[in-house]
């Protein structure tokens, strides 16, 4: 199995996964000022003291983790079937969470926060799960897609109910971000689901491998 994944994986895919200059322009790519809302400022407001500065930090540094990670799987899943019929469908998903990086990586640049220590672990993991998934077949990539995109999206959901418990009117602009990137992320998993996920032999137990998986990256991402 394992060096069937490694075949299906050319040069530049391995140059990709481990290059360090990858990694660093994934993280803290500031591309000058952002567009600020009439409060003054693009996305988070700014800290009223330092147990606030510090829930932000860490909620902001999961979800930048998780973009990051789920862009990696899609690269995984695109090195192997980026040249089958399935191909434009996951690369048409993996474009969207390009742009959800992209947004991450601007609001940790413009806020100083620090991504997490883990990037070059979960750039790796990340790449591994969706070639080794895509390897499966169709079924395989789209069982990924379901197990990530529904963890995701209850990842959101959790710190979308935070937020609006804690304030809704302070948090308006990053709850406009995760909302629609929750829904995106909905959509991704009922992309998979249509496209037979649940035909893959084995699918309860694969997506509640990855699903345990998924917790405990976003457990150590939120804190290192
Ligand atoms: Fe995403
Ligand atoms: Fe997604």
């Amino acid at each position: 199995m394992q060096r069937a994944v490694f075949a299906h994986i050319t040069l530049h895919d391995w140059t990709q996964v481990f290059s360090p200059l990858r990694i660093q322009q994934c993280c803290l790519k500031y591309r000058g000022p952002l567009h600020l809302s009439s409060r003054g400022y693009s996305v988070l407001p700014p800290p009223l003291d330092s147990e606030e500065k510090a829930m932000l930090d860490s909620m902001l540094r999961v979800d930048h983790a998780g973009e990051y990670g789920a862009n990696r799987i899609y690269a995984g899943q695109m090195a192997v079937l980026g040249r089958s019929q399935t191909g434009p469908l996951i690369q048409q998903m993996w474009d969207q969470e390009k742009k959800h990086l992209e947004k991450f990586d601007e609001i940790l640049a413009e806020n100083r926060i620090r991504p997490t220590l883990l990037l070059p672990l979960w750039n790796v993991t990340g790449f591994l799960l969706g070639a080794s998934t895509a390897l499966l077949g169709k079924e395989g990539a789209m069982a990924c897609t379901v197990a990530v995109e529904e963890s995701i999206s209850e990842h959101y959901n959790s710190q979308i109910r935070a937020l609006m418990e804690k304030d809704p009117d302070r948090y308006i602009e990053l709850l406009k971000v995760i909302k629609e990137f929750r829904d995106d992320e909905m959509e991704h998993h009922d992309t998979g689901l249509e496209h037979d996920a649940e035909s893959l032999p084995g699918f309860w137990l694969l997506k509640n491998a990855i699903q345990v998986g998924c917790k405990a990256a976003i457990y150590i991402s939120a804190r290192i």
